[in-house]
């Protein structure tokens, strides 16, 4: 058994932004599933949404992010998130990022939704540059331990004390060694959760190979209300290639004059869908025009162009973008680079509140993961790595504050294996695996219908028999913990999409295409 004061599960920018803000009093440990630069934030390309130039204002963020998200964000939110960006940007220059600058001031570049150049960037790489510079910072500190290649299981609450209290508390978490194959006990007065999205329940995602919803489905499982699962984006420009399948072309490619053109008839074709914003309307009005000229043409892809700009300029904003695509045959300085949609973001999750707190005691979430009132119907884009340093030190705050009225973790049981064997058939996972991929993106994509989330949600309770039964005669492995977790975001998305009787943000349905006037978050409870 290991014993912290606080763990944290995920070593993105949630969980290492807030490992940093305890480290100094508390002994944190810090688990990841593989290596610990693994998760999202390291792929984060456009970089982080802030008001920093003196034409630019609060209130213009606050709107444009309110816009974004159909209404449906949770305006109090929206105004702390943006409020606190400037200082969350300051900390990370501190920490060593070396944003972009252009004269004195950080270079700012713009992407779709914003009426205001307001990212800050590092090229076209922001994640690494964030990801290195937190992980640095954290394994310079001598409070902090970071575990890799531990796959968390599930959370360890009061149903796994020796002797139950019937305290509905959240005391750690059982966790798969990949190194020894062995299940082991993690143990804290406090969890925080940051374990990303759930973007891997779809075919073609942007998102990385771990984003299986493993956080969100332990949440549940544990007895947490999961809130807007329908809204899952889809990033409208990943490049089509049939070896590199996950590749983003950053909104900033849009931002700097990319124009997106039919391939079939040479035209620019946002003029019919958003004359006023063209390229630079939100993501869900992108997509879904993208998919609407796919779908009319019986295209594979259509171009996204910049190649009208100067080559130096392009090779300038873009460079590994540009190397990238070199590497495929593709020079984005002479050539249209060919884009697809492509699940990219979760906006919903487990529901926090502005500290972070979840409906556990002794169990908090930041990131992407959660639901925070941030995104409403549709996230800004790089309103999210913003969300992840903005809550991850705001769930900090609350737990130094409080930590002298926080119960030590009693006697919990070790992991139970007494009733499983090996499993003979590592085909079923795969087989199912691909199987909820497929039908996510076929039945529950971009333009959706009843009928269709229908049989999605039919597949899904033939899955679940089979994946139980798995689960219950066979040792875990990182793949059936996985699938577990991609089969439950997967029906929370379902159940979320068919509970909505309208359309709103990034859900869109035949069956329900006006948006009503109150706008209500979906909220399951478990
Ligand atoms: P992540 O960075 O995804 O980290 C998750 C962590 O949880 C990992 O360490 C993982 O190992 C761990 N974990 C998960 N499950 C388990 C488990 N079972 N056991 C143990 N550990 C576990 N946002 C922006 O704001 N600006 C951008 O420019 C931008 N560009 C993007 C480009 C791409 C290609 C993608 C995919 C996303 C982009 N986003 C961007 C979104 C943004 O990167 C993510 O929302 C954000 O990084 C999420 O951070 P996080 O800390 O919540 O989770
Ligand atoms: C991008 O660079 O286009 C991604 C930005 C984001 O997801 O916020």
């Amino acid at each position: 058994m290991h014993e912290s004061d606080i763990l944290i599960i995920g070593s993105g920018a949630a969980g290492l932004t807030a490992a940093l803000n305890l480290a100094e009093r508390f002994k944190v440990t810090v688990l990841a599933k593989g290596a610990m630069n693994e998760g999202a934030t390291a792929w984060a390309q456009g970089g982080v949404a802030a008001v920093l130039e003196p034409g630019d204002t609060f209130e213009s963020h606050i709107e444009d992010t309110m816009i974004a998200g159909a209404g449906l964000n949770d305006r109090a939110i929206v105004e702390f998130v943006v409020e606190s960006a400037p200082a969350a940007i300051a900390r990370l220059e501190k920490l060593g990022v070396p944003f972009n600058t252009e004269g004195d001031a950080l270079h700012l570049t713009r992407e779709g939704g914003h009426s205001h150049r307001r990212i800050v960037h590092v090229n076209d790489a922001t994640g690494w540059a964030v990801q290195e510079a937190l992980l640095k910072a954290a394994r310079a500190h001598r409070n902090i331990t970071l575990v890799p290649d531990m796959v968390v299981i599930d959370l360890a609450t009061s149903r796994h004390e020796e002797r139950y209290s019937g305290a509905g508390h959240v005391w750690g978490v059982y966790a798969f060694n990949r190194a020894t194959s062995r299940v082991e006990l993690y143990t804290a007065r406090t969890t925080i959760l940051a374990t990303g999205g759930a973007g891997r329940t779809y075919l073609f995602s942007t998102a990385p190979r771990g984003a299986t919803g493993d956080g969100i489905a332990m949440a549940w499982r544990a007895g947490c209300r999961i809130s807007n699962m329908e809204f899952m984006q889809f990033h409208p420009t990943c490049l089509y290639n049939l070896e590199v399948k996950n590749f983003l072309i950053t909104e900033a490619v849009r931002g700097e004059g990319g124009h997106l053109i039919n391939p079939v008839t040479g035209k620019r074709f946002m003029s019919d869908y958003d004359a006023k914003r063209m390229e630079l309307a939100p993501r869900d009005v992108v997509a879904r025009a993208i998919d609407a000229e796919i779908k009319r043409d019986g295209l594979d892809y259509v171009h996204l162009d910049i190649s009208h700009m100067p080559a130096e300029f392009v090779r300038e904003h873009f460079p590994n973008i540009h190397e990238k695509l070199l590497g495929l045959g593709i020079d984005m300085t002479t050539q249209p680079i060919p884009v697809v949609p492509a699940q990219h973001y979760t906006c919903g999750g487990i529901v926090v509140d502005r500290d972070g707190r979840t409906d556990l005691p002794g169990l908090y979430a930041a990131g992407e993961c959660t639901q925070s009132g941030l995104h409403g119907a549709n996230r800004l884009a790089s309103n999210s790595l913003l969300e992840c340093f903005v809550f991850g030190e705001s769930a900090a705050n609350h737990i130094a504050a409080n930590w002298d009225s926080l119960p030590t973790p009693p006697a919990i049981r070790a992991w139970d294996e007494s009733r499983v064997t090996d499993s003979d058939e590592e085909v079923v996972i795969k087989q199912n695996w691909t199987e909820i991929r497929r039908f996510m993106w076929n039945y529950v994509g971009i333009v959706r219908s009843t009928k269709r989330l229908e049989r999605a949600q039919h597949r899904i309770k033939l899955l679940r028999e089979e994946v139980n039964d798995y689960y219950g005669h066979f040792r875990v492995t990182p793949d059936l913990i996985e699938l577990r977790n991609l089969l439950e975001s997967a029906d929370l998305i379902v159940r979320s999409a068919l509970h909505r009787k309208e359309s709103r943000g990034l859900h869109y349905t035949i069956d329900y295409p006006e948006t009503s006037s109150a706008a209500i978050d979906t909220v399951l409870v478990p």
